[in-house]
């Protein structure tokens, strides 16, 4: 009842949030385990990352599956397999349904690099510099099914500096998700925890 929130963390490339999640999980007073990581494309740089850094991690390649609904099937097995409570999303580039959303209705958060709901959707550092911001960041919110509107856990803010172009407007931001990512997972898999044992007291009492 008391054990750390096992999570899934979901990823399509790099992995550079999911490797700041698994760094944070190290720590033996974290909330949360880092039970899988699952990735929609068996190329992922950060498929090898994960199992560099001790995590379990597979791979559902997303185009040998006949449609959606077959593809999110089997994340779900996979990750009820593993024994996943929780789900995080990290540079994951597949959009969910409605339907899988539901199944796993308040437990998936993603890293959203925009300070939203400004700037949803993609390319947000080049929309960012076009339109001439000052300021930039990222957002990690839960998941729903409109896609980078569910509600906030965690923002913050990063400046955009003379002379900045994408890469290097990215690289900020992108030091502030790895930052704000695992303070994020711990709020949430603390009040999952906290759930989890108010459930437990309810049915003994
Ligand atoms: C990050 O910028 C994240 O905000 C966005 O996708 C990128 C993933 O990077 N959702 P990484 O794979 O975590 O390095």
């Amino acid at each position: 009842m008391t054990g750390r929130v096992r999570t899934g963390v979901l990823i399509s490339g790099r992995g550079s949030n999911m490797r700041a999640l698994i760094e944070a999980a190290r720590e033996p007073d974290f909330p949360a385990e880092i039970a899988l990581v699952l990735s929609d494309n068996p190329q992922a740089e950060g498929l090898a990352a994960a199992r560099g850094a001790g995590a379990a991690a597979a791979a559902l390649d997303y185009k040998g599956f006949p449609g959606k609904s077959a593809f999110e099937a089997a994340m779900t097995a996979e990750l009820a397999a593993a024994g996943v409570e929780l789900i995080c999303l990290a540079g994951f580039m597949h959009i969910l349904s409605a339907a899988f959303v539901d199944r796993w209705r308040g437990r998936i958060l993603n890293i959203h690099p925009s300070l939203l709901p400004d700037l949803r959707g993609l390319h947000t550092h080049a929309r960012a510099l076009a339109e001439g911001r000052d300021e930039h960041g990222c957002t990690v919110h839960f998941v729903t099914a409109e896609l980078d509107v569910g509600p906030i856990v965690a923002q913050a803010r990063a400046p955009v500096l003379p002379g900045d172009d994408v890469e290097r407007l990215a690289d900020r931001v992108l030091a502030e998700e790895h930052r704000i990512y695992p303070q994020a997972l711990d709020a949430v898999a603390r009040a999952l925890r906290a759930g989890r044992a108010e459930a437990g007291a309810r049915r003994l009492a």
